[in-house]
């Protein structure tokens, strides 16, 4: 077995909170004061100088927003009301109010690039200032984490009570100033929800952990083997059939097919396309671009059990209820080329970002080899072997989306039998792939099995920790992953858009099992992605880490507390 085989992704595997300061009955207690060492955001800011004091937010704080930033300005009380309980108001100022929260369009803050802020915290007024919205909302992002690890929870705190002599949360921000901006462009998470379909409502609350990690994409993985898991109106049948399985195997697969055991419970959903433009709008709000991934020629099973003519033989197949690759896969035939492209134009109505995801990913080959159908088209088409097929399959998505003006981005197995003119690479496998595409122009997203597979165990010792695929990635090898290549030239480097966290779903039935495996490694990789590499220090995030875990405990996050 290679190395790669041995991550074993469809390959057989061997293998809650203080949320109260303590209600002392000292009414003229004074709260403890802000030090540097409550300054505890993550990821962290390129640079960041405390100052003495703090600012203390009342019910009678005002919001204060240019007219490009009030969307913003009223996110910010939004993000606010819940704990506090405090309806700010938000209101218009041209001049710069001496008190208060104010926000700004600056096109002087154009040196921190398109997503940085400065953000500066005084007794008596907070200013966050960007040349783009982007930097505006990455500003709030950080103003939360100065607050109280309570701001995230959802109703109110104990609120102070004088006459009971009672203190109950300050929100009080340390008085400092951060100049902020990020390290790579594409900072992103990916989630399959074709091996276990995740609710909408969870859908949103991955996308605002993103946002509050300063990440910016989100890699939906819609469709897989076990299930297609997004509405084409064309085609009912991807969804009808597609979106469901009769059942699940229990555990990991055994070699022996003898020995596997099934739960014999039906498993499906998809997305509407109202689902879809739902979760695209919560995301650009939150400045979050979703990549869609509609696989192709492999992991093509579900869509194969909708449209057995899809398929090499034509024989009709069930949506598959294991774990594994499958040799089943899409024909080269025109019309199943078209189908593919008719789903792309569906797709391209629902998601407006540059990025379109084809997959490409362990197509098996051996159904190509023993047809001789297929073999007829390879010599017709003139591409010398089954490589060279699926590297004609992919440039014909790579013309089309090119065609209507996006961005095809696959795994790195796009890169055999050459890659497609205008495709961007991610890269799985190590690597390899990345610093190949990288040499030859192309652009680049990282995303080495090693240090970005979440669905890898989190503990040497498998029997304390639920079921995973296998393999072992700690949060301090995330934290470590270099997402440049030391190979490659300082020109060949900008081509590494930046890098992202894979949420492989086999062994996550439910969203609380995305979040144990996701969380807090996700924290590391948003620290990998944002903060300039001279400033990653993991005994530092270990400790901003405390104060991080009380915020993901208030948001209901299941993390896994780090050993
Ligand atoms: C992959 O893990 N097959 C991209």
């Amino acid at each position: 077995m290679s190395v790669r085989s041995t991550r074993g992704r469809r390959r057989l595997p061997v293998i809650a909170a203080a949320m109260l300061v303590a209600a002392a009955p000292a009414v003229f207690a004074r709260q403890p004061p802000q030090t540097p060492s409550t300054i505890a955001v993550i990821p962290r800011p390129m640079r960041m100088t405390p100052r003495a004091g703090h600012f203390r937010l009342t019910p009678l704080t005002i919001i204060w927003t240019d007219t490009a930033s009030a969307p913003l300005a009223h996110q910010l009380a939004r993000y606010l009301a819940p704990a506090t309980g405090f309806t700010l108001r938000v209101r218009a100022s041209r001049a710069l109010p001496s008190r208060g929260i104010v926000l700004r369009r600056d096109s002087r803050l154009a040196r921190l690039g398109p997503e940085g802020y400065r953000l500066d915290v005084g007794p008596s007024r907070v200013v966050a200032r960007a040349s783009r919205a982007a930097g505006v909302f990455y500003a709030l992002q950080t103003m939360r984490q100065l607050l109280p690890p309570e701001i995230f929870r959802d109703a109110p705190v104990r609120p102070d009570n004088f006459s009971l002599g009672r203190k109950g949360v300050a929100w009080n921000m340390p008085a400092v100033v951060i100049e902020d901006q990020p390290r790579f462009e594409w900072r992103g998470a990916h989630l399959d929800v074709g091996r276990h379909f995740m609710p909408v409502g969870f859908v949103k609350k991955y996308i605002d952990l993103l946002a509050l990690h300063k990440m910016n994409t989100f890699h939906w993985h819609l469709t897989e083997d076990q299930g297609w898991r997004i509405e084409i109106r064309k085609y009912p049948n991807l969804t009808a059939v597609g979106a469901r399985r009769n059942e699940t195997i229990v555990g990991h697969p055994q070699r022996d097919p003898a020995q596997w055991t099934f739960d014999g419970e039906p498993h499906g959903g998809y997305y509407t396309q109202d689902d879809v433009r739902e979760v695209v709008a919560y995301a650009q709000a939150r400045f979050v671009n979703v990549v869609p991934e509609i696989e192709m020629p492999g992991h093509a099973v579900a869509a194969i059990a909708a449209y057995p003519a899809l398929g090499v033989t034509g024989a009709p197949i069930a949506v598959a209820t294991r774990w594994g690759v499958f040799d089943d896969i899409l024909n080269a035939e025109p019309s199943t080329v078209a189908f593919m492209q008719n789903v792309l134009s569906e797709v391209l109505t629902l998601f407006p970002g540059p990025f379109i995801h084809i997959g490409g990913d362990e197509a098996a080959k051996a159904k190509w080899q023993a047809s001789p159908a297929i073999q007829a088209r390879i010599q017709a088409l003139g591409v010398g072997d089954e490589r060279g097929l699926q590297s004609w399959f992919i440039r014909q998505m790579d013309a089309f989306l090119t065609a209507h003006g996006r961005r095809l981005i696959g795994w790195d197995e796009i890169l055999e039998g050459g890659l497609a003119p205008n495709a961007t690479v991610m890269s799985w496998r190590g690597a390899q792939g990345g610093i190949e595409a990288a040499h030859a122009g192309h652009d680049v997203v990282m995303a080495p099995d090693s240090y970005t597979y979440f669905d890898r165990y989190q503990s040497r010792d498998t029997s304390a920790e639920p079921i995973a695929i296998g393999g072992f990635l700690p949060l301090d090898t995330v934290y470590s992953y270099e997402p440049v290549p030391a190979e490659l030239s300082p020109a060949d480097a900008r081509h590494i858009l930046g890098a992202q966290g894979q949420v492989w779903t086999e062994y996550m039935k439910d969203p609380r099992k995305v979040e144990y495996m996701a969380f807090p490694r996700m924290c590391a990789l948003a620290e990998v992605v944002w903060t300039p590499a001279a400033l990653k220090d993991y005994g530092n995030f270990r400790e901003r880490l405390v104060t991080h875990l009380r915020r993901l405990e208030a948001l209901d996050v299941n993390f896994r507390r780090p050993d």
